[in-house]
C-alpha cells in the first residue's frame, strides 16, 4: 500500500520536479507541526537581547529514528545529527562541517516507529535541521513560506522511495559506452596531450572508452568554441579518436564570455536571453574567461536557444558533455568587486588590528559565490521577473534541461551522455551528476560510497565521484582502492585538478594491477548495465543501504560502509590506507567472490555474521546473495568490444535452480521497453 499527499503553502514556484501535480490536500500537514514563536536571543555576554521570529516545521523523533536521503551532501547515509542546507554551492572542501554541496535534493525518508517520505519542492534556500538544535527534533525552515510538500507512505522504505521516483519520473539513461572507464584532467591542452593519454592507456592495455575535455579545449574559455591552434581539425580529431574507440567529452560552462564578435554573446544580448541586474541590464559576473553573462535557462525561450548551441559540437561528432559551474559559481560580480576595491584602497597604510585584518581578509574571500550577488540578478520565468536567490537551486537543472531538450530534437534516436555539477530533483530526467570537486583523501572515498544510495533515492542513477580525487595529490594505493569502488559506479571517471599530481593509471608502478582492476569493470558490464537499466526503467535503486533490504536486522541497520548493488551483489570496499582488509557484516549467508581479474576468481561460501576479510590492493572482493546470479564476461579494451552473448559466464550462489533477468540492448537507441531486451539466464 502506498500513498502520496501534496500540501501547498503560500505561492510556490513551479519547479517541474514532479511530473504530474497532485491535487492539493485540504487537511492539515501530517507528522509535522508549524511552530511560530518569538524568542529572545543574546549573541554574546554583553550584546543586547533581541527578539527573533522563529517559524519552522517541527517533528519529534524517537531515539530509533534514522533519516535517509538528501542526495548529494556531506556526512552519513543516516543523515540524523546535523543541519543541512538545500543550496547549490560551489565548494571543493567537502568536510563534515559543511552544510551543502553542489546539488539540492530535498527528499528524505524518516524511518522509525512510523516511516514516511517527505519531498519539499522549494527552489530557494532551505534549512534541514535533523537533530542539530535539539537532538530529538527535526526543524525545517524555508527562506520563504512558498512551497509544495509531499508526504509519502508505504509498507517499506523501498516502496516509499519507488513511489517518490514514480512521482518525479524516469531517471536519465546514458549510452552504454558511458559505462566504460574515462580519463579526465584539467590541463589537457591539445590534440597531442589527448593522444598521449590514449597511447598511455592503449599501450599498457588498460581499458578506456572516453577522454574528457576540460576548459582548455575552448578558445579563451568560450562555450561552444574550439581552440583552432591546439585543435586545428576538431571533427577529424573526434573521428580519429572514434577509430580508437575513444569518445571525447567536452565540458560546457554556465557563464558566457562578454566579448564583441563572439556569436553566443552577441545573440544572447540581442535576444535578451541573459539574466538581468537590478537596473534591467545584463548581469555581469566573472568566471574562467573573466566577465560573463549567465544565460537565463529558467526562461523557456532562452533555454531553447542555449540548448541548440550544443549542436555546434554534436555536428563535429561529439556524443557527450558535462555541464559545469552551474550553481552558478561566480568568482566575483562587477559591482561587488568595485566596492571591495574601494574598501581595500581605504585601508592602505592602516595599522590594522586583529578585527581589521579579519575584515580585510573576508573582503577578498567573500568575493566568490557571495550571497548578496545571488540577490542581485533576475530571471524571467513565464513572463515574470524572479530574483535569482528565490530559484537558485534550479539553475543547474535549467542548464542541463536546456541540453536534454535540445538533444531530443537534434538527436531523437540517440542517447547523448550528459551529466552536471549542480542539480535539483527533476534534472535527473535529463542527465546524471558527478559529485563535484572532491579531494584525494581517503575520507572522500567513503563519502563517495555514502552518497550513492542517497542520490539514487532522489532519481540520480548515473553518478560517480572524481576517482582518485580532484584536488590534492593522490597516492597509488588510494587510486587503486578508489577504482575498486569506482568499478561499480555507473560513471567511472578519473579526474584531477590542474597543478595536482598526474593521476592517469599508466603513470604509476603497478600497471598490471590497474589493467586487471579496470578490466573487472569491463568483465562485470553485463551485470552492471543490466541492473542500471532495470533500476531506471522500474524506478528502483541501483545502490541500497543494507537497512533498506534487511530492515529487521539490528546490525544491518547500522552499516554505513557496505551497499547492495542491484539484486545480486553486496559491495564492501576498503577505504583505509595501509589496511590489509576490513570488517564486513553479512546479514545472510553469501558467497564471497575474490577477483584478481576476470580470469582469476576464487569464491567461498560464508554464513551470516561478522568477518574480517583480507583484501590485497590487487583484488576486488564482493559478495553474492543467496539464490542470485551475476553474469559477466571476459574483459576487453573498450565497451563495444565486450558484449557478445556467447561469452556470457555466470557467477552464482545458487544451490538449486536460479534465474536472472538479463537486460541487453544496443546501448544507443531508445526503445527501452522492447521485450526483446530481456532474456532469462539460468543455472541448473
Ligand atoms: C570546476 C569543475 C572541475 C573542472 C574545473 C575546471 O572546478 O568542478 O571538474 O576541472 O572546474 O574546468
Amino acid at each position: 500500500m502506498s500513498r502520496i499527499r501534496r500540501f501547498s503553502i503560500g505561492n510556490p514556484i513551479d519547479t517541474e520536479a514532479v511530473l504530474k501535480k497532485l491535487p492539493k490536500d485540504k487537511g492539515g500537514i501530517p507528522y509535522f507541526q508549524r511552530i511560530q514563536k518569538m524568542e529572545v536571543e543574546k549573541f554574546s555576554e554583553d550584546s543586547q537581547e533581541t527578539m527573533v521570529q522563529r517559524d519552522y516545521l517541527s517533528y519529534v523523533m524517537g531515539p530509533e529514528v534514522k533519516i535517509y536521503g538528501l542526495g548529494e551532501n556531506v556526512r552519513g547515509i543516516d543523515k540524523r545529527g546535523w543541519v543541512y542546507e538545500s543550496n547549490c554551492t560551489d565548494d571543493p572542501n567537502h568536510t563534515e562541517g559543511k552544510h551543502a554541496l553542489y546539488g539540492a535534493h530535498n527528499f528524505f525518508v524518516v524511518a522509525g516507529k512510523e516511516t514516511f517520505g517527505v519531498f519539499l519542492d522549494y527552489p530557494g534556500k532551505l534549512t534541514l535541521d535533523f537533530g542539530y538544535t535539539r537532538m530529538d527534533e527535526i526543524h525545517i525552515t524555508p527562506e520563504e513560506w512558498n512551497l509544495d510538500l509531499y508526504f509519502l507512505e508505504g509498507d517499506t522504505i523501498l516502496e516509499i522511495v519507488k513511489e517518490f521516483r514514480r512521482l518525479v519520473g524516469r531517471s536519465y539513461i546514458p549510452p552504454r559506452w558511458a559505462f566504460g572507464y574515462g580519463q579526465s584532467r584539467w590541463g589537457y591542452q591539445s590534440e597531442a596531450d589527448i593522444r598521449a593519454v590514449v597511447k598511455g592507456y592503449r599501450e599498457n592495455q588498460i581499458p578506456l572508452d572516453a577522454v574528457y575535455l576540460d576548459i582548455d579545449y575552448m578558445e579563451e574559455f568560450k562555450d561552444f568554441t574550439v581552440d583552432q591552434e591546439r585543435f586545428p581539425n576538431f571533427s577529424d580529431f573526434v573521428e580519429e579518436m572514434k577509430q580508437e574507440h575513444i569518445h571525447l567529452v567536452p565540458i560546457i560552462d554556465a557563464g558566457v564570455k562578454i566579448e564583441e564578435g563572439y556569436q553566443v554573446y552577441e545573440e544572447g544580448v540581442k535576444k535578451d536571453y541573459f539574466c538581468k541586474d537590478q537596473e534591467g541590464k545584463d548581469f555581469v559576473g566573472a568566471v574562467w574567461p573573466g566577465k560573463v553573462h549567465f544565460p537565463d535557462v529558467l526562461n523557456k525561450n532562452a533555454r531553447k536557444w542555449f540548448g541548440k548551441k550544443y549542436k555546434y559540437l554534436l555536428d563535429q561528432g561529439i556524443e557527450g558533455f558535462w555541464n559545469d559551474m552551474n550553481e552558478p559559481a561566480i568568482f566575483y560580480s562587477e559591482k561587488n568587486l568595485e566596492q571591495v576595491m574601494k574598501k581595500i584602497k581605504s585601508m592602505k597604510y592602516k595599522n590594522m588590528d586583529m578585527w581589521e585584518v579579519f575584515a580585510f581578509r573576508d573582503l577578498v574571500n567573500g568575493l566568490a559565490n557571495n550571497p548578496e550577488d545571488y540577490k542581485s540578478f533576475y530571471h524571467k520565468i513565464n513572463g515574470t521577473s524572479v530574483r535569482h536567490d528565490k530559484v537558485h537551486n534550479l539553475y543547474g537543472y535549467g542548464m542541463t534541461r536546456a541540453a536534454g531538450e535540445a538533444f531530443e530534437e537534434l538527436e531523437p534516436e540517440k542517447r547523448i551522455l550528459m551529466f552536471s555539477r549542480a542539480s535539483y530533483i527533476g534534472m535527473h530526467r535529463y542527465g546524471g551528476v558527478w559529485m563535484g570537486d572532491n579531494q584525494s583523501w581517503w575520507s572522500h572515498l567513503l563519502l563517495n560510497l555514502k552518497m550513492l544510495p542517497s542520490l539514487n533515492m532522489c532519481g540520480f542513477l548515473y553518478t560517480g565521484a572524481d576517482l582518485g580525487g580532484f584536488g590534492s595529490d593522490v597516492t597509488e594505493d588510494l587510486l587503486l582502492r578508489w577504482l575498486a569502488l569506482g568499478i561499480f559506479t555507473p560513471l567511472m571517471r578519473n579526474h584531477s585538478a590542474l597543478g595536482t599530481r598526474e593521476q592517469e593509471c599508466y603513470r604509476f608502478t603497478q600497471t598490471e594491477t590497474f589493467r586487471k582492476l579496470i578490466g573487472i569493470r569491463y568483465g562485470l558490464m553485463p551485470y552492471l548495465y543490466s541492473e542500471y537499466m532495470k533500476a531506471a526503467l522500474r524506478d528502483e535503486l541501483l545502490f541500497s543501504p543494507l537497512a533498506f533490504v534487511y530492515p529487521e536486522d539490528d546490525h544491518a541497520r547500522e552499516v554505513e560502509d557496505q551497499l547492495l548493488l542491484g539484486e545480486s551483489i553486496m559491495i564492501a570496499p576498503v577505504y583505509t590506507q595501509n589496511a590489509k582488509g576490513r570488517y564486513v557484516y553479512l546479514p545472510e549467508p553469501m558467497k564471497l567472490v575474490r577477483m584478481r581479474s576476470v580470469e582469476e576468481i576464487e569464491t567461498e561460501v560464508l554464513e551470516k555474521g561478522h568477518y574480517y576479510v583480507e583484501v590485497p590492493l590487487e583484488e576486488v572482493v564482493f559478495f553474492i546473495r543467496p539464490g542470485k546470479i551475476v553474469p559477466y564476461t571476459k574483459s576487453g579494451q573498450f565497451v563495444e568490444e565486450e558484449y557478445q552473448e556467447k561469452d556470457i559466464r555466470l557467477l552464482h550462489f545458487a544451490e538449486e535452480k536460479a534465474e536472472y533477468e538479463w537486460y541487453q540492448d544496443d546501448g544507443y537507441g531508445k526503445d527501452y521497453e522492447n521485450p526483446k531486451h530481456y532474456r532469462k539466464l539460468q543455472v541448473k
